[in-house]
């Protein structure tokens, strides 16, 4: 029996899955795209652990129509996408390329055709080169020109488009991209890459600016949330973990709910008059992308990676591993009712300043491959999604509001810094071939959506 039971859903509960331009599209020299930070990092050997980039992926340019049928099949009420800002303005800033604007103009209408709502995302990582060229998110500019970039899409896809998300992970950005250098574009700032936080969080309050002018109807965008739990009782890790929990938690979601940065990091943003408020500005709803919780303590050494990213020396802090639970192919821990607790802690926090919540990702990695029937029988992931609605219906009883739930991915695709080896798809892709093979899961949480319906 499982335990994520179907019914008592609110009426209009979206059900989704969610991808990313870059992790699946391919196509990256067509049409007219420019070349985008992912591009050129995948291009520097040693940077990708099996070599590979987003260059063909999962074709998903060319194969848009099969994923659509796909997602029909599956009975999905909206898909989460993203759109390249390097398609649609290739130099990042200046001329629009009518030609990538057109892509997602088809997938769209092939979206809408199939009864399936879209909702893109306007940022997902693939910075154009020619803006990081000039400092990307460390300079304020980059935030004027996204927005500049968020009214063009607008004006070409609004009329069919009522949900928005303007980026996603602006805390993976910053972190994995500028401060630690494992992710595009590679840099390794350290405290340095705190503009990459305030310059996309600015980014988001004029696109949101942008997108309501051009009419759109609802705005959100997608955090990533971690519960942090104390490695121990002592003082020492309770204080290490708290300000962890402020890098990794607050740093993001205050700004976005309350207009003001947490005190600690508050001198520490290039943060000029007027920012703040647009940062803060009331969201439609906010989007929180929830795969496991962090273990933190005090002291550095202890532990070199934490969720496979390398931990720099010097850091105040050790990450040592949750035991006793099961780990996803990534190693990440199994923690289903971390998703309860990190909803329960942002209503306690924000109280009637967290508008609706939107699951934006959720999903884990398992590399289950075809057996000898062509069946992929992929339980875990199956126990592991059962078990986080679960916990998420838990939090919904306990008063959190939450309107929707995109589980990531619909496809096998390129785990960015992993390569190809971590498949999060509820479809699984073979890369020579481009089969593409329903699992055990996408039958799993058909079955769910179908049922939730009554
Ligand atoms: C986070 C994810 C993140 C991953 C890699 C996980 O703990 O929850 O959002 O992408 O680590 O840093
Ligand atoms: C990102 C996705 C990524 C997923 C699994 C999130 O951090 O938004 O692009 O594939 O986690 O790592």
């Amino acid at each position: 029996m499982d335990k994520a039971s179907t019914d008592s859903y609110p009426d209009r509960f979206m059900w989704g899955v969610s991808t990313a331009a870059y992790q699946i599209e391919g196509a990256v020299t067509e049409d007219g795209r420019g070349p985008s930070v992912w591009d050129t990092f995948c291009a520097e050997p040693g940077k990708v652990a099996d070599g590979g980039s987003g260059a063909v992926a999962c074709d998903h340019y060319h194969r848009y129509r099969e994923d659509v049928a796909l997602m029909r099949e599956l009975g999905v009420d909206a898909y989460r996408f993203s759109i390249a800002w390097p398609r649609v303005v290739p130099g990042g800033t200046g001329e629009v390329n009518a030609a990538g604007l057109d892509f997602y103009d088809r997938l769209v209408d092939e979206l809408c055709e199939a009864g399936i709502t879209p909702v893109p995302t306007l940022f997902h990582w693939d910075t154009p080169q020619a803006l990081e060229d000039r400092g990307g998110w460390l300079v304020r500019d980059t935030a004027y020109h996204f927005a500049d970039y968020a009214a063009s899409v607008a004006g070409r896809l609004g009329d069919r488009i009522d949900q928005w998300i303007t980026i996603n992970e602006p805390r993976e950005v910053t972190l994995l991209g500028y401060a630690l250098g494992v992710h595009a574009p590679g840099r390794t700032g350290m405290f340095e890459a705190l503009p990459a936080a305030h310059h996309q969080l600015l980014g988001h309050g004029l696109a949101v600016q942008a997108l309501r002018s051009a009419g759109a109807g609802q705005v959100g965008i997608a955090v990533s949330h971690s519960p942090t739990w104390s490695a121990g009782p002592g003082a020492e890790d309770t204080e290490a973990a708290a300000a962890f929990d402020t890098l990794n938690n607050w740093l993001f979601a205050d700004p976005l709910l309350t207009g003001a940065y947490p005190a600690d990091f508050a001198e520490l943003m290039p943060v000029q008059d007027g920012d703040l408020a647009a940062i803060g500005a009331r969201l439609d709803w906010y989007g929180v992308n929830y795969y496991g919780p962090t273990r933190v303590g005090a002291g550095s050494g202890e532990s070199d990676e934490v969720d496979g990213v390398p931990v720099p020396e010097g850091l105040p802090f050790s990450f040592p591993p949750i035991e006793d639970v099961p780990q996803t192919g990534f190693g990440w821990p199994v923690v289903p009712g971390g998703l309860t607790e990190m909803l329960l802690t942002l209503r306690e926090r924000y109280g009637d300043r967290l508008p609706p919540v939107m699951i934006t990702e959720n999903g884990c990695s398992y590399a289950d491959a075809p057996d000898a029937a062509g069946r992929i029988l992929d339980r875990r992931r199956i126990d592991y999604l059962d078990a986080h609605l679960a916990a998420m219906r838990d939090a919904m009883d306990k008063g959190v509001d939450v309107h929707g739930y995109f589980l990531w991915s619909l496809l096998d695709n390129f785990e960015w810094a992993a390569g190809f080896e971590q498949r999060f798809g509820l479809v699984h892709v073979d890369y020579e071939s481009q089969a593409r093979t329903p699992k055990e899961s996408f039958h799993w949480y058909a079955r769910h959506i179908a049922g939730s319906r009554g």
